[in-house]
């Protein structure tokens, strides 16, 4: 479909918001899956903002997509719980079974690798989500099966 009408129809329903960008920003990945660059020049002229400004938020927001995801989101905890219970490792053992690295899709579409900061599951760590499930205690020899399960 059109992306700036359906852009400017997201726009219209929520600028009254206070703080509408998030919101917008938010509403745009969910209609379209991330968030086109070319969204980006209509959201800043219809807030009064400039394009930098726009950019500048939707680069700092780890949930924003600069792509359309693979058919699977792969979400690993990056935060400080994780970190500290070997989460660095399992993050490089999982790029290596991918073949990508965070913010990319596997070639094949099937899999993209984001990081996330707490998923609330720290108890568990080192803790990962796929497809909106959660997965702890993550250890590198169960990351084999997370990836087959991921590549499905
Ligand atoms: Fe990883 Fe909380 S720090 S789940």
């Amino acid at each position: 479909g059109d992306v700036s009408g359906r852009t400017l129809a997201i726009i219209e329903d929520l600028r009254h918001l206070e703080g509408p960008l998030l919101p917008i920003l938010h509403a745009i990945q969910e209609e379209f899956g991330y968030v086109p660059e070319e969204t980006k020049p209509v959201i800043a002229a219809a807030l009064n903002l400039s394009r930098a400004e726009v950019h500048g938020v939707v680069s700092f927001y780890h949930d924003f997509r600069a792509r359309p995801a693979g058919r699977h989101v792969l979400k690993l905890c990056r935060a400080e719980a994780c970190q500290s219970m070997g989460g660095p490792q399992i993050a490089e053992k999982l790029k290596t079974l991918l073949g990508i690295g965070f913010h990319e899709t596997t070639a094949d579409g099937a899999v993209t690798l984001e990081p996330v900061y707490c998923l609330g599951l720290c108890a568990s760590a080192p803790a990962a989500m796929l497809d909106g499930e959660l997965h702890g205690r993550l250890d590198e020899d169960c990351l084999p099966e997370l990836v087959a399960e991921a590549r499905r």
